[in-house]
């Protein structure tokens, strides 16, 4: 389903559910991170940007105080009432609702909404679709009331809304790529200084296709956990040993040093360093249009979330190796939170059509499972679209 289509479908389901036109639309994109895994909550480097799949949403106010919330994903509605929260075991329906609590809180919101909601982004594979569905809620609600909330502020809020729900510890690398990209740009973030840099990422005849290993693991949250704690643990080592303040002054040494403590906490603080260099070391080769180059920094990427921050799975790993038996793959790599989901790669045009013929029959002979293979597009964050 394209973005017209999308848009169309939401309007007219928005008809059927409360038989009148929706007061407002809006679209919300997913995400990709092409380097910088695992840094936004060390204080580290990435390179997030909002790719051309979204969650589109139609709203209205309404006569009582309810919000009447139609899924057009699960083909479900939910009702939900201001001051008081209840539990769902449906992972939308519980951030549904505690998004509209923490906004009705904040903003003190008098009036009920009807809203349909329905998009195009996979769900739960690594490209955003949850910091999407908190942010397209929050961003069509304020809207609608005409509360000023936007790019950093709107962030923040919705990466506590998101953390808060799902018990997660996420850093803003979903929410600042979903909202501040720009079309055709890759955002170099700084989260320690919390600045952004724009990068074309423009290059020329190859294209980033996505592909989705339809794995889906329950350990990835806590094993997600996990990480940050080992991170936060690394770093307090150092800070007692050097009196350091942050995870952007371990130097090789000090890093060296860790091994002594903890191997393993030095295979993640390494990844962490490794990987900050990554993102400036892409930087250059992005700017320079070295695509082979790119493709060796994502390539190494993965082989560093493989076996120093052990967040990759079977799967991927075997999605990795046969895409290096293909000429024209310049490289590829685990995106997002990890342990399944999707991998990025970068391919010379004139090749996508056989290196996704050869990943189908491979994987499929391997697993038994039909990836989905996605070519994508930068087309900007919130408002650019
Ligand atoms: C998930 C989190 C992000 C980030 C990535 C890993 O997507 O939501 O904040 O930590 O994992 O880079």
């Amino acid at each position: 389903m394209n973005k017209d289509q999308l848009i169309s479908q939401i309007e007219t389901d928005f008809n059927k559910q409360f038989a009148i036109k929706p007061k407002l639309l809006t679209l919300t994109p997913g995400r990709i991170n092409i380097i910088g895994e695992h840094t936004d909550y060390n204080e580290g480097l990435a390179m997030p940007v909002a790719i051309d799949r979204w969650i589109c949403a139609a709203v209205c106010k309404c006569s009582d105080k309810t919000f009447t919330i139609y899924s057009q994903n699960y083909n479900e509605n939910v009702v939900l009432i201001p001051h008081k929260q209840e539990k769902f075991k449906e992972v939308w329906k519980q951030l549904a609702d505690s998004t509209l609590q923490i906004i009705n809180a904040q903003f003190n919101i008098d009036s009920g909404v009807n809203m349909v909601i329905g998009g195009n982004i996979p769900i739960g594979c690594g490209l955003s679709s949850s910091s999407a569905f908190v942010i397209s809620i929050v961003q069509s609600v304020c809207h609608l009331f005409k509360i000023q909330i936007k790019d950093r502020g709107l962030a923040e809020l919705c990466q506590k809304i998101e953390n808060n729900t799902l018990g997660t510890a996420g850093g803003r690398l979903d929410q600042y790529g979903i909202i501040l990209s720009k079309k055709d740009q890759f955002m170099l973030i700084d989260f320690y200084h919390d600045s952004i840099e724009y990068i074309s990422a423009v290059l020329k005849d190859c294209s980033w296709i996505l592909i989705n290993s339809k794995v889906y693991r329950e350990l990835s949250e806590s094993a997600y956990l996990q990480r940050v704690k080992e991170c936060n643990e690394g770093l307090k080592i150092l800070k007692n040993k050097f009196g350091i303040s942050s995870f952007r002054e371990i130097d090789g040494l000090m890093l060296e040093s860790l091994k002594e403590n903890s191997v393993v906490l030095y295979k993640r603080l390494c990844h962490l360093l490794d990987e900050n260099q990554r993102v400036n070391d892409m930087k250059d080769k992005l700017q320079k249009g070295i695509v082979h180059e790119v493709g060796k920094i994502l390539q190494a990427s993965h082989e560093s979330l493989k076996t120093l921050y052990e967040v990759s799975c079977a799967e991927i790993d075997y999605i990795i190796k046969i895409s290096g038996n293909v000429t024209g793959w310049y490289g590829g790599r685990i995106i997002g939170g990890g342990f399944g989901g999707c991998s990025i790669h970068l391919v010379a045009d004139k090749r996508i059509e056989y290196f996704i013929n050869q990943l189908i029959i491979n994987y499929r002979t391997e697993y038994n499972i039909i990836p989905e293979i996605m070519k994508i597009e930068f087309t900007g964050g919130l408002n650019q679209l």
